[in-house]
């Protein structure tokens, strides 16, 4: 649905009385266009005491070609970056401040006390204002629960509270994210600061991203632009809404899309696989011999890839008013169906060694809403699914991730009554809500084949809205 108060902030004379007013601003977000870099601007990086993860850093920008600079506080990152062959310099030069940057790095792998958090100070309070619109900040940290001392742990998980403040404070588009690291996983940074360092994450902020070990082998695309090549993709619900955009960024990235719906959806479905080459199945995932159907297709095809639960419905009632069927059918579709599916597609081989289930929770999930018991009970058990099943399916070399959409301009937000709809779309920091394709963008960092050190992690696409943040 179309966001008018969006435009009008953006016109002239909308800018102007917005400004008199005092109104929320919200930015026209930059988004992902085929073929451009991954870091549109220079980037900026600071560090603590004893930084670990400054070699993997500058293995990373010179993969993506990044224009990097060392903040006065970390000079050594002049030498490692052109060890690493990267073009860099010093940012600022006795005591002033130096050019606009795109992107904010700090790397605090390395702080084992809260006595060495002034280093987080200066560095962002040097360069909060030289970040350009729609600019991306990156903190990098060790977790706190593989941490070897509670003093350790303690400033880790301190950066947390950094990293969502700024996402608040920065405004004009601009992301924060805390990703931690954990000891030997550092090679697998690389999807993860792809994802989060360009316009593919524009509305996702205020994130802890956990990255491990891989699960399985690691695999590197051949071409990062087509990073699922020769991959099969089951997408749910893809008939229309955030599905067919799930389906459209799948086949944008090389995918072969098995775009999945009810029959009754069937021209929507047919619609969507047309125009991204890929195949129709109207399916209702809901009924018991549902699983047996994916897996018999699926090993037709020689197994798949990738499984996107993205089918969902609402039946809101306040419990006191549910009847019992809108409760079961909720679970049943958001949530029991996901389970029954995933049992029978890795038990049988169907979904391959080396694969990625991605499931579409929402905010509603996490932090509750009234008149959805039924729901948030299936997108928080989404939640609890993924978390429990990772350690298990890393076994087998399969990832499982979950993304937690907040406000995002499908048909299903479209019905919410008009005051409520406006609430939604501006308590967040970006004040508007998302589009679908922000959604499929982090399910396809999810599915990306040099994900294999992200599971169990649950992401919310919401803007940082204030719900349940
Ligand atoms: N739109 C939002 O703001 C928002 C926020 C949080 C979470 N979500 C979640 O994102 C997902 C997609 O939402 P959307 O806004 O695109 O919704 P939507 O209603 O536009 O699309 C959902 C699709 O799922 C399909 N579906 C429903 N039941 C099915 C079944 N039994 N078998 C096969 N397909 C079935 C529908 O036919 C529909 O095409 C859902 O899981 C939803 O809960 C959406």
């Amino acid at each position: 649905m179309k966001d008018g108060y969006l435009d009008f902030a953006n016109s002239p004379f909308g800018a102007k009385l917005i400004n008199a007013l005092g109104l929320p601003k919200p930015l026209q977000l930059e988004r992902y266009q085929a073929g451009q870099p991954v870091i549109t601007g220079s980037v900026l990086v600071g560090g603590g005491e004893q930084s670990s993860l400054l070699e993997a850093l500058a293995v990373f920008f010179k993969s993506v070609g990044a224009q990097t600079l060392a903040h006065d506080k970390l000079p050594q990152w002049v030498s490692v970056a052109n060890k690493a062959g990267l073009t860099t310099g010093r940012w600022s030069l006795n005591g002033e401040k130096g050019e606009k940057v795109k992107v904010l790095v700090f790397d605090a792998s390395g702080m084992t006390d809260s006595t060495q958090s002034d280093a987080l100070y200066w560095f962002f309070h040097d360069a909060a204002r030289s970040l350009l619109p729609c600019g991306r900040v990156v903190v990098l940290g060790r977790p706190p629960e593989e941490c070897i001392s509670p003093r350790q742990a303690t400033i880790q998980r301190a950066l947390e509270g950094l990293t969502r403040s700024l996402g608040k404070e920065l405004k004009k588009g601009c992301t924060a994210q805390l990703v931690y690291v954990s000891e030997g996983a550092e090679a697998q940074l690389e999807s993860t600061l792809r994802f989060l360092l360009s316009p593919r994450s524009a509305y996702v902020s205020g994130q802890v991203v956990r990255v491990r070990k891989p699960v399985g082998s690691p695999q590197q695309p051949a071409d990062w632009s087509q990073a699922l090549a020769g991959k099969k993709v089951l997408v749910t619900g893809a008939s229309r809404g955030i599905g067919a955009a799930i389906a459209e960024v799948m086949a944008r990235e090389g995918a072969t899309v098995i775009a999945l719906d009810v029959p009754q959806a069937q021209a929507g479905l047919d619609e969507v696989a047309k125009k991204i080459g890929g195949t129709a199945l109207a399916l209702d995932i809901g009924v018991p011999e549902a699983p047996k159907k994916l897996v018999d297709a699926a090993l037709a095809q020689g197994g798949w890839d990738v499984i996107v639960h993205n089918a969902g419905i609402t039946r809101d009632k306040t419990i006191a008013n549910m009847k019992e069927h809108l409760w079961q059918q909720v679970v049943n579709v958001n949530l029991s169906t996901q389970e029954r599916i995933n049992d029978a597609m890795v038990a049988s081989g169907a979904l391959k060694s080396g694969g990625r289930i991605v499931c579409v929770s929402s905010i509603s999930g996490i932090a509750g809403n009234m008149g959805q018991t039924n729901y948030a009970v299936s997108k928080a058990g989404v939640i609890g699914m993924v978390q429990s099943q990772a350690p298990i399916l890393a076994e087998k070399g399969i990832t499982i991730n979950a993304v937690a959409p907040g406000f995002i301009e499908t048909q299903m937000t479209a019905a919410i009554p008009f005051a409520i709809r406006e609430a939604g779309r501006r308590m967040n920091s970006m004040s508007q809500g998302g589009q679908p394709v922000d959604v499929a963008e982090a399910i396809c960092w999810f599915a990306n084949p040099a994900s294999s050190g992200i599971t169990g992690n649950v992401i919310r696409v919401c803007g940082q809205s204030l719900i349940g943040a």
